[in-house]
């Protein structure tokens, strides 16, 4: 309750009601010009969490906006706050579905996605809540723009094979993978593919669970 209390006197916190959002949010093609005040690349950590990719990024790339999205409020108010006490200008976070994803951002606004360790939804039934679903990706390319990046960052090699599978299927480009960014022969991986290890991502790592990783391009 404190926390969600908190989040209403964060300046980098947006939490429109889903009526509010579908009947046009205030910052939907206007992030650059009317929050961030630059022209930088905007990229999103979806189901961020405590949003540790978000504030983790935002400090390494301060040329880069970056915008945490979950539905769990209390969750990204760790981001939030450790953002306002560290002064970072070029965070926010906005509490909303995933699914909502193209009302919050403009055709091509987005410049990058990262997903962080989403439920895999291994059920049958749950296949359309996978956030790699051809879907989602339909509504992510829609909001990005042309280079149409995704990273995902998964435990679960479940959703990394299905993720391959569906980017095969429709025709999008796989530009890096691998199924255990530790493992030592992956010296040569982008820095922040394992310097920045997420809530979820340490309690995995307990489990002596592998960390896959996939980027790739969507091309419709
Ligand atoms: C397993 S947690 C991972 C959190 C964080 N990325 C991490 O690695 O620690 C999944 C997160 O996705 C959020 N989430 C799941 N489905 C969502 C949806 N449809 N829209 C918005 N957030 C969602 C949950 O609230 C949760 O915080």
């Amino acid at each position: 309750m404190k926390r969600f209390a908190e989040n209403k006197t964060f300046e980098n916190v947006f939490q429109p009601t889903r009526q509010e959002m579908i009947e046009g949010f205030e910052l939907k093609g206007r992030w650059k010009k009317e929050f961030f005040q630059n022209d930088n690349p905007i990229v999103l950590e979806l189901g961020c969490g405590k949003g540790e990719y978000t504030v983790a990024l935002a400090q390494k790339y301060p040329d880069k906006n970056f915008i945490g999205i979950d539905i769990k409020g209390a969750r990204f108010w760790r981001g939030a706050k450790t953002a306002i006490e560290t002064g970072l200008s070029n965070v926010a976070f906005v509490r909303t579905q995933i699914e909502l994803i193209d009302y919050a951002f403009a055709e091509k606004e987005v410049s990058e996605i990262w997903i962080t360790f989403p439920d895999p939804q291994i059920k049958f039934r749950r296949t359309k809540h996978r956030l790699t679903h051809p879907e989602f990706l339909r509504k992510y390319f829609k909001v990005l723009d042309d280079k149409g990046l995704v990273h995902l960052k998964t435990d679960s090699e479940f959703l990394h094979g299905y993720t391959h599978g569906i980017i095969q299927m429709e025709g999008h480009e796989v530009l890096l993978s691998t199924h255990n960014v530790y493992h030592p022969d992956n010296k040569e991986l982008p820095e922040e593919i394992t310097s920045v290890q997420t809530f979820y991502e340490q309690k995995f790592l307990k489990e002596n669970k592998n960390i896959t990783y996939i980027r790739f391009s969507l091309k419709h």
